[in-house]
């Protein structure tokens, strides 16, 4: 199957209540993880790339391992730039092949964010290439997206209507509480503000922040409207604790390939877990 973009996806979700899970790839073991994951649970899948991973490893090299992943998949995939800021790059994943795009203007001012999202959904229509923007501040770090606890703060819902009004997103994020990283208390989320936006406003929305949360924590903020879920924190400890455990049970064998393949299975357990609670199993 070819990529598909957000709106299909993402509108059925909404429509039936549970939720897509999207996942930050970091190499070509953890998109094998995330495809292999949704086909053994037939589940629709966005595969993530943080910007940092993008320039990393280049737009070419990332997506001829999506294609030749998703290329022979039954089940739906987006390839999805997670939050951005630079429009050169956006412009760069558009042309590489990805169908969905983030830009995050959020730390600037309100008109600047909205005047920037709106360019942002001007050169990806065309392609046929769905658009995220953000609303708020979501408190944490995402690569080498850092937002401290002071400058974080909460969507505010009148700007959150005016804002999917003018740009209209595909998706939207707004900030509800959640942070990127690993909880170092019990994350508060404003369920009211996530239900009166959800309320409001049209395009599905995105849960920033997913790893750490709780199972009803998930499923609250998926019965309030969230229908994408952002998981990146939960594969980097994945990817790194499955090929050190492997390692450390086996530490004269040196195989690499039984290495990678720990790490493969590490992070395909907990991406199956998050699919099947999230509610998108069986739903490609
Ligand atoms: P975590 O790193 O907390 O899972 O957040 C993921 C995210 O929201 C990516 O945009």
């Amino acid at each position: 199957m070819s990529l598909e973009n957000m709106k299909a996806m993402l509108s059925k979700a909404s429509n039936a209540g549970y939720a897509v899970g999207a996942f930050n790839i970091l190499d070509y073991n953890s998109t094998r993880a995330v495809v292999q994951a949704a086909e053994e649970t037939s589940a629709p899948v966005i595969i993530q790339t943080s910007a940092k991973t993008v320039l990393f490893w280049g737009c070419s090299a990332i997506i001829s391992w999506v294609k030749e992943l998703a290329g022979p998949s039954k089940v739906p995939i987006a390839l999805h730039l997670d939050h951005c800021k630079d429009l050169q790059l956006i412009a760069d994943c558009i042309d590489a092949g990805w169908s969905s795009v983030m830009i995050d203007a959020s730390s600037k001012p309100f008109e600047e964010n909205l005047a920037l999202s709106k360019q942002v959904v001007e050169m990806a229509r065309p392609k046929d290439v769905t658009v995220e923007a953000e609303l708020g501040a979501i408190v944490g770090v995402e690569d080498d997206i850092h937002v401290k606890q002071q400058d974080a703060h909460l969507a505010d819902p009148e700007q959150a209507i005016e804002f999917c009004a003018q740009v209209g997103p595909d998706c939207f994020a707004p900030a509800i509480g959640t942070a990127h990283g690993v909880y170092k208390g019990v994350p508060k989320i404003a369920y009211d503000l996530l239900e009166e936006i959800a309320a409001a406003t049209t395009p599905p929305i995105a849960l920033h922040g997913g790893t750490g949360l709780a199972d009803e924590v998930f499923k609250k903020c998926i019965s309030l409207g969230c229908a994408k879920v952002n998981i990146s924190t939960q594969l980097k400890y994945a990817f790194i604790d499955g090929f050190v455990a492997y390692h450390n049970a086996h530490d004269t064998e040196y195989d690499p390939l039984k290495v990678i393949d720990a790490q493969f299975n590490e992070l395909k357990v907990g991406i199956v877990k998050n699919i099947n609670l999230f509610g998108s199993a069986g739903m490609a």
